[in-house]
């Protein structure tokens, strides 16, 4: 018996759903418990690779539960295209499970989305960079009490009412505050309602499926999206997303008591990246940070846009280390800095006044003050993506991954060589 939080440490796109994908061949159960399809979850068998926005990355093992939790924004039409395309490569989704808590994401939740960047970008000359997709403007809905669920998706008579209701009141914020167009309700109606026809199957208690599976010994995952520094509270505030990607979101976004988790395993990059806007210490904004970009493929997986990247950060590792009670640490792309000269590691921050920070600063107008204190190392070179043992990686490679198990505190437990399942070592 044993169940695993598996999470984000910087700030998404870490390789979550590779090592997902890894566990799930063990796993009874697969959770996603936040966020929605503003994820992209990568995962490579062999010649085939899938790009999964809100089905968790256990669905490809039929024999594996893959639960949607009620913490997760589900865009219904997202989810059926992405279930037909499975089911086009020969993945049934009857393993499929949507908690009947979950959030929808209405139509007039993606407007808003977009006419609210517009608004901050015009006014404030600073948005998000927010992946369009409605997530904040659902979370905003549920927190407000006006959103529609996944079990009133399914009852036709009870939809029809609400989108009446709440479609009225999104309606006046889009007409009257953005100037923009209002939706027509029955065409809402009409097209919501065949969703809700077509998921119906699928939906069911999340809480107590997670809570069946603990009390027969069977093992857990969840999933996580997005990443810590993501986190409305424990992340770069306001440059994140609208949910709990930390591990404490893995509990309310499923339904179960903390103490039925185990451990809790924080993914993170030999280095670091980041899409849409918000502070980033250690980018690198020269032809070192496009040969990483290049190398590395760091293009989004839900937007396409271009991944910030830069140095490796441990002052941000040690923060994901506490607020998610980390056991351990899965680092994947080992491979996409082998051959690139001289590696640097951020060790600490240093103020102006020459204070040195070793812990995150709780706010942006700090953070603007911090400059990042470096060590260097000597680089690696060689294919390493056909390692299978830490033996066999080159000295150098070694030590670097040494040094940053030290500067993190936290044992480095599976090291990424390659976007393959079975690319990885095990320590
Ligand atoms: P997620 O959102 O955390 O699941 O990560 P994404 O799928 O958005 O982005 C991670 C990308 O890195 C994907 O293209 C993966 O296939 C790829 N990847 C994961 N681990 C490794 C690795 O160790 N080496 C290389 N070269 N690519 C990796
Ligand atoms: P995975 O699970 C990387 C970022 C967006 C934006 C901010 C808010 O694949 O790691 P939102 O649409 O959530 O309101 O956008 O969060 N963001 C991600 N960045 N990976 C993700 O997910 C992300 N999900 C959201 O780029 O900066
Ligand atoms: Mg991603």
């Amino acid at each position: 018996m044993s169940s695993s939080v598996i999470v984000g440490t910087q700030w998404g796109d870490e390789g979550k759903g590779k090592i997902i994908d890894i566990m799930a061949k063990e796993a009874d159960l697969v959770v996603r418990s936040s966020g929605g399809n503003n994820a992209g979850h990568t995962v490579v068998h062999g010649n085939e690779v899938y790009k999964l926005h809100l089905l968790p990355s256990g669905i490809l093992y039929p024999e594996t539960i893959c639960l949607i939790g009620s913490g997760v924004v589900v865009d219904p039409s997202v989810l059926l295209e992405e279930i037909t395309e499975m089911n086009k490569r020969g993945v049934t989704c009857d393993n499929l499970r949507i908690d009947a808590r979950a959030d929808i994401i209405m139509p007039w939740h993606r407007e808003l989305d977009k006419l609210e960047e517009e608004y901050k970008a015009k006014q404030t000359s600073v948005n998000v960079g927010t992946t369009g997709r409605g997530i904040g403007p659902a979370y905003t809905d549920k927190a407000r009490r006006i959103a529609i669920r996944m079990y009133d998706l399914c009852h036709p008579e009870l939809l029809k009412t609400l989108i009446k209701n709440t479609g009225e009141f999104e309606n006046l914020m889009i007409e009257k505050l953005y100037g923009g167009k209002a939706f027509d309700l029955d065409a809402v109606y009409e097209e919501y309602k065949a969703y809700g026809e077509k998921l119906k199957k699928y939906m069911a208690d999340g809480s107590v499926i997670a809570f069946e599976a603990y009390k027969e010994g069977k093992k857990v995952l969840f999933e996580g999206a997005q990443a810590t520094l993501l986190d409305i509270d424990f992340g770069t505030y306001p440059f994140v997303t609208s949910s709990h990607p930390i591990a404490g979101g893995a509990c309310i976004g499923t339904g179960i008591g903390p103490k039925m988790i185990d451990e809790v395993i924080g993914v993170g990059k030999s280095y670091t990246t980041r899409v849409g806007n918000g502070p980033f210490p250690t980018e690198l904004n020269d032809a070192l940070g496009e040969l990483i970009r290049n190398r590395g493929g760091e293009f989004g997986t839900t937007t396409g846009r271009p991944r910030r990247t830069g140095w490796f950060d441990a002052v941000i590792m040690r923060h994901a280390v506490r607020v998610n009670g980390l056991t351990a640490l899965a680092i994947n792309k080992f491979d996409t800095l082998s051959g690139i000269g001289k590696l640097k590691v951020c060790t600490a921050y240093k103020k102006s006044d020459g204070t040195i920070l070793n812990d995150f600063p709780v706010t942006l107008e700090e953070l603007s003050d911090c400059t990042p204190v470096y060590e260097e190392f000597d680089g690696y070179e060689g294919d390493i993506s056909d390692c299978r043992k830490f033996e066999e990686l080159p000295e150098k490679c070694r030590e670097y991954i040494s040094r940053l198990e030290e500067l993190c505190g936290c044992p480095i437990k599976i090291i990424g060589v390659g976007a393959g399942c079975d690319s990885v070592i095990f320590r």
